[in-house]
């Protein structure tokens, strides 16, 4: 034990480190809702299912949007940060004080009619909660359980409508973000106000439909009427009615429809609670979830339980700032590791597609983005629940047969490159293979799932797996012609799929060595080499020469200027376009960076270190590169393979505070998810992954100090900075020690974060020879034992 003076000492030279539930304050959801960045800013529990936010007419893929216009309503579940197509946000309810003239067809029902402005500078936003007045003075508040929303509505004291007594309207749309319903029912209870009903709905960037129920209960005034709606045309008979996607002539995905509650004036405060309860399942379900989950309508009490959750899910990580450093420098950070934790969302107990014990885990939306930093972060910050999501993936595979690139409710996703799941789950098993284990995580059944997408082409490649297997297999690349008449998937992107499937296959050779597998780790090991048969050394861009190119099953070259599909400078047609190209949302320039296991072999390729730096300062400089989409994450750290990991710290820095900051629209891209979100939160860290294997480069934290405490083995690992200068002119590391030891790597291993220990880093404005030597780099595929000291194989 240590002596009281000791600790009275430390703590005088220190400033105090934030912890507990004031780090919250740190975290603003506002961050990321304007300019596409679609980020969920309303009330979720960590990784919850109901997530209740106002809805914006527009820019509202996450629901709520920074100068999104009107307010349409208020729902109850989101995903977050995605691009394309809204998701979810079904069953809108919306509030109003009473219909004008006291005429019940006065008041507005279809979003179109009832959409309505809010004063923007009462839109408040904070872990487990949200709320905006309305021009129409009411005031909404809300605040989650797991499956359940509740909201508070404060009525103005006169209504703002003309002629309107005080008899507050409430209404239950049958409708989803994206108009998707095909059918709907609701029904109205007289007695208790009851609306509850269902739907059948698409997913926003997927195949199938879903069916989502719901339950909505009020308190807080009695019932004066009920009834339903249709259109713009509401009557308090009959309580029920069905829509349906058979009728002739109408367009049911859009047709307004939805029930209502009628109150007189309100008993207390003008307030009224709204519980909607959530299920995949059934009605009953919906409304069970709701009472067994907020059984009393206690708003304070939901909040606080909403707040303990968030400060749980934050609490392992602990920063001391630094005397005089910036505020935004914390809200940026904590702001970020939040939004790593609204999703995947936890639907165990609410899957109607098959029995099964086992989690059950969506919104992976989607794995190609997620992989490359959110599922290191939730890793490290909450290792049961990235367990338990990996488990619920490789429960799809086994119920579906496929591991899923993307998925949302319920729903399959659309694949964007290779087969991604692969590398998330080799990234936690060389981190916690045992753990995961001892956690019910099957490693066997996980190797058989990866195999399959490295051996079986699906019927449906657009969905699940890999497309041009028999090339792959044969050719040993993606020709840009393939002739693949074994499956169905858009045949575009050679270049970039034929990366994302060697390195997919590196990460299963990984697992192979690991499990005893030594014929495949052979073989895939192999595989992994194949991005080179893309690679056209004599192909120039700007002054560079060596890049991916197109190429044809006769093994001849194609061509696509290296530049095309640079977000920033030339784009079109770059997505899952009928007509899109050989590189998916990034540029040859940016695939051919894109061999993240075997580095040394493309820097030699590259023309050695020096041009590598180059190449690479050129790519960050010169509008090329596009923080804003995640491809981008990892070149930023790629400086520690050529020996230069003080460069790395200097374009993090470049990044944050420029194009990560604190305004609504601080972050640079979509945050699908959270990816914007993990990537600024492990950066300023100072321990970016390179995801899939067991390595986390070395930078300096923004912070003097960051520690993590392991929520399973209860170990706590410390990144402490000294000479640490909060102008952060002192950012590259002169000397490092691990536990007391002098430490040269400029990367370590999660045995870091899982067994604990201090990594002390002394600073200084210039960079030093610290982390440069080759035996200093992370491990590459082709750079053995003998000349590294340690090997790629953990
Ligand atoms: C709120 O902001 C929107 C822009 O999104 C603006 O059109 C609207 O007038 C503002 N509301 C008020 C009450 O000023
Ligand atoms: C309010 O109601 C009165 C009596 O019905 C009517 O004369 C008046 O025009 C109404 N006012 C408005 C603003 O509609
Ligand atoms: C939706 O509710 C209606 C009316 O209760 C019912 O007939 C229908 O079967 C329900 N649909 C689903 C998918 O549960
Ligand atoms: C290419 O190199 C030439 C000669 O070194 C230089 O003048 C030019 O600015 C360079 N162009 C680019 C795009 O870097
Ligand atoms: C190879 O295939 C490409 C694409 O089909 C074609 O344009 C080219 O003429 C072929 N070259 C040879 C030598 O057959
Ligand atoms: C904040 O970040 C956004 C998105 O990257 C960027 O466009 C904007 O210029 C940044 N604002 C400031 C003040 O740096």
């Amino acid at each position: 034990m240590r002596s009281a003076g000791l600790v009275l000492l430390l703590a005088a030279r220190r400033t105090i480190a934030q912890s507990g539930s004031s780090i919250l304050e740190f975290v603003d959801p506002l961050i990321g809702t304007a300019n596409g960045g679609h980020v969920f800013a309303g009330a979720t529990l960590p990784f919850g299912m109901a997530k209740a936010v106002a809805d914006s007419v527009t820019d509202g893929q996450g629901g709520y949007a920074t100068k999104g216009g009107k307010i349409k309503g208020f729902s109850h579940m989101h995903d977050s940060g995605t691009g394309g197509s809204p998701s979810l946000g079904n069953f809108p309810i919306f509030p109003q004080s009473g219909c004008p003239d006291d005429t019940l067809d006065s008041c507005a029902f279809p979003e179109t009619l009832r959409q309505e402005y809010v004063y923007n500078s009462t839109v408040a936003a904070s872990p487990g909660y949200f709320s905006v007045k309305m021009v129409s003075d009411i005031k909404a508040e809300m605040t989650v359980t797991s499956h359940t929303a509740l909201y508070r509505f404060t009525f103005p004291n006169s209504p703002v409508e003309r002629n309107a007594t005080l008899r507050p309207l409430i209404l239950a749309d049958l409708n989803d973000l994206p108009l998707s319903r095909s059918r709907g029912a609701v029904s109205v209870d007289e007695e208790t106000g009851r609306i509850a009903g269902n739907g059948t709905f698409n997913p926003s960037f997927g195949i199938g439909s879903y069916e989502l129920h719901f339950c909505a209960d009020f308190s807080g005034a009695d019932i004066c009427d009920t009834g339903v709606f249709m259109n713009n045309r509401a009557g308090s008979q009959p309580k029920h009615l069905r829509t349906t996607a058979d009728g002739i002539n109408i367009s049911p995905e859009i047709l307004p429809a939805g029930a209502w509650t009628q109150f007189e004036i309100p008993n207390n405060d003008n307030q009224i609670l709204v519980r909607v309860g959530l299920s995949f399942i059934s009605v009953d379900q919906a409304c069970s979830n709701a009472e067994s989950e907020i059984p009393d309508y206690d708003f304070e009490g939901v909040r606080e339980a909403a707040v303990q959750a968030w400060t749980d899910t934050l609490s392992p990580i602990e920063i001391k700032p630094g005397d005089g450093v910036d505020r935004k420098f914390q809200k940026i950070f904590w702001s970020g590791v939040y939004r790593a934790a609204i999703s995947p969302q936890d639907y165990t107990g609410e899957n109607p597609l098959w029995d099964s014990d086992e989690p059950y885990y969506d919104s992976y939306y989607c794995i190609w983005d997620s992989f490359r930093s959110i599922h290191t972060m939730i890793t490290i910050l909450d290792p049961l629940s990235q367990i338990n999501m990996m488990r619920s993936l490789v429960e799809i595979w086994r119920q579906e047969g496929w591991l899923p690139d993307c998925r949302m409710s319920l729903c399959k996703g659309f694949t964007q490159g290779g087969s991604n799941a692969d590398v998330i789950l080799a990234d936690l098993f060389v981190k916690m293979r045992e753990l995961s284990t001892e956690h019910g995580l099957d490693w066997e059944d996980v190797y058989e799932a990866v195999w399959t997408d490295a051996e079986k082409e699906p019927l449906d490649w657009a969905v699940q797996g890999r497309g041009g297997l028999h090339s792959w297999k044969n050719l040993h690349y993606v020709p840009t012609d393939d002739y693949d008449p074994y499956g169905v998937g858009p045949f575009t992107r050679s270049i970039s799929r034929t990366v994302e499937y060697a390195y997919d296959d590196f990460c299963i050779a990984e697992m192979a060595h690991a499990l005893g597998k030594s014929s495949d780790a052979q073989k895939y090991s192999e595989r992994s080499g194949y991005w080179m048969n893309m690679f056209k050394p004599d192909q120039k861009s700007r002054n560079f020469t060596g890049f991916l190119q197109p190429k044809f099953l006769n093994q001849t070259w194609g061509y696509q200027n290296p530049i095309f599909c640079s977000p920033l400078l030339e784009f079109d047609s770059c997505y899952l376009n009928p007509d899109g190209h050989e590189t998916y949302e990034g540029s040859s320039w940016l695939y051919t960076f894109y061999v993240p296991h075997d580095m040394a072999t493309l820097i030699t390729t590259l023309g050695g270190n020096t041009a590598f730096v180059n190449r690479l300062d050129y790519f960050h400089t010169s509008g090329l590169l596009y923080i804003g989409d995640e491809q981008g994450f990892l070149p930023v750290y790629l400086y520690h393979y050529a020996g230069r990991p003080g460069k790395s710290a200097e374009r993090i820095h470049y990044y944050v505070p420029d194009q990560f900051n604190t305004s609504s629209n601080g972050i640079p891209g979509n945050d699908d998810s959270g990816a914007m979100g993990s990537f600024v939160a492990l950066s300023m860290m100072g321990t970016f992954p390179n995801p899939g294997q067991d390595v986390y480069f070395i930078t300096p934290p923004f912070f003097e100090e960051v520690s993590v405490t392991n929520k399973l083995t209860g170990k706590k690992a410390t990144i402490r900075n000294v000479n640490f200068d909060t102008s952060y002119k002192n950012i590259y590391i002169q000397k490092a020690t691990m536990n007391g030891e002098p430490y040269t790597k400029n990367w370590f291993s999660h045995s870091f974060f899982s067994e604990g220990g201090v990594l002390e880093l002394t600073l200084g404005p210039k960079e030093s020879d610290w982390g440069t030597r080759p035996e200093d780099v992370p491990p590459s595929l082709s750079r053995g034992h003998e000349l590294t000291g340690y090997s790629i194989w953990t």
